[in-house]
């Protein structure tokens, strides 16, 4: 049975799901997108990467099409026409179709709503059992990595850099200091056991699994220190670990081809990981 996505309030086969060639994401990377994970059919930590959503429309005076609230509806409405179990859902809302190619916003155009699903069995994905090999890249990014754009063309060609090394994520370097993975967010375990992930700011996506991680890790009373950190500290570390939605917790075993520690997941990388998947099932919607 072929795949249902969503396009501007309309249920569709992916085969069917079109948008225009004026559309201002194609033409102009003019849009904002979101991935939540999803197991057992449901949403995985929503409610944060709505409020991300909502932030990031805000930064570029975007309204959206939908209320959040709806937003989560359909979210949940794709999943179950797609017998969705385990996987991703998809969405991105642009600053719609215009008649021509002006700059500047236009008036009266409504925003653009997509969305589609994808499978992928997270929690017993091969990787998170025998963690990623990462290389290092420049980040060439623009100065507002705090919104979710669209605009992904930087962290494309880091991916395929890492893709052809037979890498895993690639770690993009700023003033000799990761910034993030490609698609996710870096930590270190220092061998004083203290938990290292850079500061949120402009320089870096607020990873909505980062935030979680964060959280459940200082609940439990270990120690975290949000501050930039180098790529020789990481090789120096205890362990070294990414999130995000598309892969919650996974170890990185390798820099440049160089081993972190013993070149194996670590105890607390793995405990981190349990960690938030028993919280992603208990608050899942
Ligand atoms: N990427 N940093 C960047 C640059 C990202 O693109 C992502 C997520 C993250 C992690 O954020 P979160 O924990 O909220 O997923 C950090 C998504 C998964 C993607 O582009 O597919």
């Amino acid at each position: 049975m072929e795949q249902i996505a969503y396009v501007n309030g309309s249920f569709v086969p992916l085969s069917e799901a079109k948008v225009s060639i004026l559309d201002r994401g194609f033409l102009f990377a003019d849009g904002i997108y979101e991935v939540a994970a999803v197991l057992d059919g449901k949403l995985i930590d929503n409610a944060s990467h709505l409020a991300r959503l909502e932030r990031s429309v805000g930064e570029i005076e975007l309204a959206l099409p939908e209320t959040t609230a709806r937003i989560q509806e359909i979210q949940q409405e794709l999943v179950k026409r797609n017998n969705l179990v385990n996987g991703m859902v998809y969405l991105e809302v642009t600053r719609g179709a215009d008649t021509g190619r002006d700059f500047a916003f236009p008036k009266g155009v409504k925003p653009t709503l997509i969305m589609f699903t994808s499978t992928k069995d997270i929690v017993n994905a091969p990787s998170a059992k025998t963690g990623i090999n990462v290389i290092t890249v420049p980040d060439l990014r623009w100065t507002r990595r705090d919104i979710k754009s669209v605009a992904l063309l930087a962290q494309v060609l880091a991916k395929q850099t890492a893709a052809a090394a037979g890498a895993g994520e690639a770690w993009m370097i700023e003033d000799g200091k990761v910034t993030e993975g490609g698609s996710s967010s870096c930590f270190i375990l220092t061998q004083d056991d203290v938990i290292v992930t850079r500061q949120n700011g402009s320089e870096i996506l607020p990873g909505c699994t980062r935030k979680a991680v964060v959280a459940l890790a200082e609940e439990r009373q270990l120690r975290v220190e949000e501050r930039a950190f180098s790529v020789e500290e990481a090789l120096a570390a205890k362990e070294a670990f990414i999130t995000s939605a598309s892969l919650f917790v996974q170890a990185v075993v390798s820099i440049d081809g160089k081993k972190v520690a013993d070149g194996k997941p670590g105890p607390m990388t793995n405990r981190l990981r349990e960690i938030y998947v028993e919280f992603a099932k208990a608050t899942a919607v």
